[in-house]
């Protein structure tokens, strides 16, 4: 198990170029599965989750060759559709390869990924869209099987909630159902227009992307194509968080800043400046935090759940109260216990967050409940005084990029112990 052992109160300062989007990455990677050609990706990166998902690929078939941020999947010799339990409980979102299997094979069997550290999750949205296009699913002992030995047919689908993953479970499916499907009250996630962006440029024709009405016109075939995933959002907030906590000034690169409006206006009104380049944004923090009425989670555009933890670290340093709601999981206040050994002054009641700031954190000794939780435990440990040590950090493996060797190369102590 390994941990982070982090000397805090340093500034971070410098700049740092952002890693390509896992919650981009994970989708595009699934959605592989339905060309019989090589597809080769970019930016594409080096986290545990990408490692489960390709662990995947490779039983269902599929050779990947690996250089870096390249990743090469030729899913040509697909053969299986079964994913054991095994491999479903490495990842919660491997959800997402019921609608590619389903589209190439006719069939998918999974177990339930059932529910997380942040919330139960259930996947009744996914499963009732590949009925309306056609699957029978039957759902016994956690062992979900769905079968379209005709193949999908297109349909209008109106999700009674916007998820971001039952959005591309449908897209991917549609892809190459026979007719036209229409997704009402769509995801409008960066991630869904990268999606679409990658399923286009394989001869797939989705329209709508980014918008609450997606069109999927289903195709026969796919062909080979190359395709650089989109910057990561959250890893690249979480880097200006941290300087924003740290009392600091840290530039991102290879950002689309225009993905990180609502964190940036919450990091503006506590305080930080923020000078937005084309693909890059520099956050300059104030000598001291201000507070901030309310921090709301909402569906994209909204402020990002996936942020919120981050953020509530940052308001643990700003002068007053600051109000936090959480609207989109029911379960990501789990970090919040941990906060408090750094000396921050949080009181939750259901999915509102009342945080006091504080002058000052101290070092502690904390536990990583789940990823983005650790991130905002990390963020906590660089601004605290003293030593702290973030214990199993493998949660944030999952989602971020070596995040020590990143927060050491804007001057913060910290290194990894196993
Ligand atoms: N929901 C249902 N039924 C469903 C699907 C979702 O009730 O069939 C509920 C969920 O339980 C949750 C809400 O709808 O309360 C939102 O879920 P959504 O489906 O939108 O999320 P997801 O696809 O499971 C993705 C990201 C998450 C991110 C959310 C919201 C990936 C791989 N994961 O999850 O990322 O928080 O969208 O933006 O894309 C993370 O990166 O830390 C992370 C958790």
């Amino acid at each position: 198990m390994s941990s982070f052992l982090v000397s805090g109160g340093r500034t971070l300062t410098g700049e740092t170029v952002c890693q390509g989007s896992k919650n981009s990455s994970l989708p595009i990677l699934a959605a592989c599965i339905l060309n019989e050609h090589t597809v080769t990706l970019e930016n594409i990166p080096e986290i545990s989750d990408v490692e489960a998902t390709l662990r995947i690929l490779t039983f269902l078939g599929c050779k990947i060759r690996r250089e870096g941020a390249r990743v090469a999947v030729d899913a040509s010799g697909v053969t299986g559709s079964d994913i054991p339990d095994g491999l479903m409980r490495e990842m919660r979102s491997s959800v997402i390869f019921l609608g590619a299997l389903l589209a190439r094979t006719g069939r998918a069997a999974l177990s339930a990924p059932g529910g997380c550290e942040i919330g139960l999750r259930p996947i009744d949205l996914h499963l009732e869209a590949m009925e309306k296009l056609g699957a029978s699913v039957t759902d016994a002992a956690g062992r979900i099987e769905c079968t379209a030995p005709q193949g999908l047919r297109g349909a209008v689908i109106r999700l009674s909630f916007p998820s971001v993953g039952a959005t591309e479970n449908i897209m991917i499916s549609a892809a190459l159902a026979a007719g036209q499907t229409r997704i009402h009250n769509a995801a409008r996630e960066p991630e869904i227009s990268d999606l679409a962006d990658f399923l286009n440029a394989m001869g797939a024709r989705v329209s709508g992307a980014g918008g609450s009405t997606v069109i999927v016109d289903g195709v026969k075939k796919l062909h080979g194509a190359a395709h650089s995933v989109i910057p990561d959002r959250i890893a690249g907030a979480t880097l200006l968080a941290a300087g924003a906590v740290t009392g600091g000034r840290v530039r991102v690169k290879k950002l689309i800043p225009a993905h990180l409006e609502p964190v940036l206006d919450i990091l503006e009104r506590a305080g930080c400046d923020t000078e937005i380049r084309s693909d890059s944004v520099t956050l300059s923090a104030p000598a001291a935090l201000k507070s901030v009425k309310t921090v709301r989670t909402m569906p994209y555009p909204g402020f990002p759940t996936d942020i919120q933890p981050p953020v509530t670290a940052v308001l643990c340093r700003a002068q007053g109260a600051s109000v936090v709601i959480e609207t989109i999981f029911e379960n990501r206040y789990k970090y919040v216990g941990e906060l408090t050994r750094f000396g921050a002054k949080i009181r939750v009641d259901g999915r509102v967050a009342v945080v006091e700031g504080v002058p000052r954190l101290y070092g502690a000794n904390v536990l990583t409940p789940d990823l983005r939780g650790g991130a905002a435990l990390t963020l906590a440990a660089l601004a605290a005084e003293g030593e702290s040590r973030i214990e199993d950090v493998r949660h944030i493996d999952r989602g971020y990029e070596s995040l020590e060797h990143t927060l050491a190369a804007l001057s913060a102590d910290i290194r990894r112990i196993d």
